[in-house]
């Protein structure tokens, strides 16, 4: 074959990969898909592995952005995951045409593709469970392959802030799941600040908590969260956004949800959900979003259902912009990690803490906020904030704040504090049953591991590319 010939073939593949067909791909397809598409748009996206499933599947990042394979100080990490059960599979689907579309949108310099890319570090992982996926049947109702390859249903394997300390340390002798252990260890690789992880079954946008202990979270039958406001208006963004949600059908079997939203403990409380550990453990506010009445809907029907989500998705995105961001400097104007930045009237379970880059950001609605920010050494610094409503445009009000250290007798400063673990808060205040001082303990694996492949894909993605040309 010449290689004139060779080169209009690889142009011909690449052009056809470029539309996503509206179908179920395989885990394979799928993994083939995201090579192609990295290796063509290496500027704007970055594939990699937060780790395997139990049965060696990898479980699959695009990241896209401007700068996509690191983070940029000033530019929030946001995510969405699908597929964590395996017989739901609308996300997966929704996702891929997502990443498909934010591609083709910035390649074809479309201002709101611009707009999202240039302003949002976006994380796609598409499905969080392929070992189910691949033993489910497409039964609308039914749950064969809803668990992973060990039968154990994912969203209730997260150590649970709720279920007291007891409880984790015997959660931490039996086997956490592979595939929540990757989500673990990628929670502590980035600072994700909001995240919607996908589901089907139901038509409605859920939010934390799902779980209590029957404390004073407990308010009218729902667990309710210090940010409660804020996760209101985040689940009435995507069911208003959305072509049907916001009606509150209720799929036959459960009653309607007001305006497509509801508390997720209200609506049934369930322990070691994903919801509330990203919430309570990492500080990225997550929603449960059940996208679609029927579990695993006809392919024919699948165009007509991302036509349904497809605003509400990037609607969703740019909730990321809500609040406030900036980093916090100590007395000698050096970003600082762990400092806690508190919102008065918000006692977060685990304070909020500033992240490697001495980083913080902080999702409210509009209005005047009192915020304390407190670091070893420092006086405690207290200011308050008129904030603005920042997704209009694609950016959070920003604000640092200057610690000022407390003089010592001896003239030196005091110690800064190790690099604590960013599971390791305070709980002095807040509710004392709750389990936020605790480290979690990662089984054997240890640390995931994870594979990167911004060089090496395009290579591979050739590769895949002359393989999908011989057959
Ligand atoms: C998009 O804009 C860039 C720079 O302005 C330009 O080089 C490129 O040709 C444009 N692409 C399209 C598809 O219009
Ligand atoms: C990208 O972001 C910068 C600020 O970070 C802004 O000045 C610029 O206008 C943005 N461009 C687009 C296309 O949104
Ligand atoms: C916030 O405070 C400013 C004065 O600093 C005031 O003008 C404004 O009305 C306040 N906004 C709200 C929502 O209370
Ligand atoms: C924990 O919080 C309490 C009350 O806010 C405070 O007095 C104490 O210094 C904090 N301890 C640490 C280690 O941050
Ligand atoms: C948190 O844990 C550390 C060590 O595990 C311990 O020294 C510290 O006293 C604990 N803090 C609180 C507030 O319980
Ligand atoms: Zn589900």
């Amino acid at each position: 074959m010449s290689s004139l010939l060779l080169f209009l073939l690889l142009l011909f593949v690449l052009t056809l990969a470029s539309t996503l067909e509206f179908r179920y791909h395989t885990n394979r397809e799928m993994e083939q898909y995201l090579l192609q598409l990295t290796a063509s748009n290496p500027d704007i996206t970055h594939l990699y592995s937060i780790g395997p499933s139990v049965t060696g599947q990898q479980l699959w990042v695009l990241a896209l952005g401007l700068s996509p394979s690191r983070h940029t100080v000033g530019i929030p990490e946001f995510k969405y995951v699908a597929n964590m059960h395996g017989n739901e599979v609308l996300g997966r689907v929704l996702l891929l045409q997502l990443i498909d579309d934010l591609v083709r949108g910035y390649r074809n310099n479309e201002t709101w593709s611009l707009q999202v890319l240039n302003s949002t570090r976006v994380h796609i992982l598409p499905t969080m469970n392929p070992d189910g996926f691949d033993a489910s049947n497409t039964d609308c109702m039914y749950s064969q392959g809803r668990g992973n390859y060990n039968g154990i249903d994912l969203n209730r394997n997260f150590p649970d802030a709720f279920a007291g300390l007891r409880r984790q340390q015997q959660l931490d002798e039996e086997k956490r799941e592979a595939e929540v252990r990757a989500v673990i260890g990628w929670l502590r690789s980035e600072s994700f600040v909001l995240s919607a992880n996908l589901h089907g079954g139901a038509l409605v946008a859920s939010y934390p908590y799902d779980s209590s202990n029957g404390g004073k979270e407990l308010v009218g039958g729902a667990s309710i969260s210090p940010d409660d406001d804020v996760f209101i208006h985040l689940a009435k963004v995507y069911s208003h956004s959305h072509g049907s949600m916001h009606r509150g059908y209720h799929c036959g079997d459960s009653r309607p949800f007001q305006d497509g939203v509801t508390n997720g403990y209200q609506w049934y409380p369930l322990t070691g959900g994903m919801q509330d550990y990203n919430y309570v453990w990492a500080q990225c506010l997550e929603l449960t979003l059940e996208i679609s009445c029927c579990k695993f809907p006809p392919a024919n029907q699948l165009p007509a259902l991302w036509m349904e989500n497809r605003k509400s998705l990037l609607a969703f995105i740019q909730q990321v912009h809500l609040g406030v961001k900036g980093r916090v400097f100590d007395g000698s104007g050096v970003p600082v990690q762990n400092a806690v930045v508190e919102v008065k009237g918000r006692s977060n379970m685990c304070p909020f803490r500033t992240d490697q880059h001495g980083e913080y950001y902080r999702l409210l609605l509009p209005g005047n906020y009192s915020f304390t920010v407190t670091y070893p050494g420092h006086k405690v610094l207290t200011e308050t904030l008129n904030v603005p409503h920042g997704p209009d445009h694609y950016s959070a009000m920003k604000h640092d704040f200057m610690l000022r250290l407390i003089p010592t007798t001896t003239g030196r400063t005091q110690a800064r504090p190790t690099n604590a673990n960013h599971n390791q808060a305070n709980i002095t205040k807040g509710n004392p049953s709750t389990t936020c001082n605790y480290t979690i303990h990662l089984d054997s694996g240890g640390d995931v591991s994870r594979c990167t492949w911004t060089g090496l894909g395009v290579g591979l993605g050739l590769v895949a590319v002359l393989r999908s040309l011989i057959g």
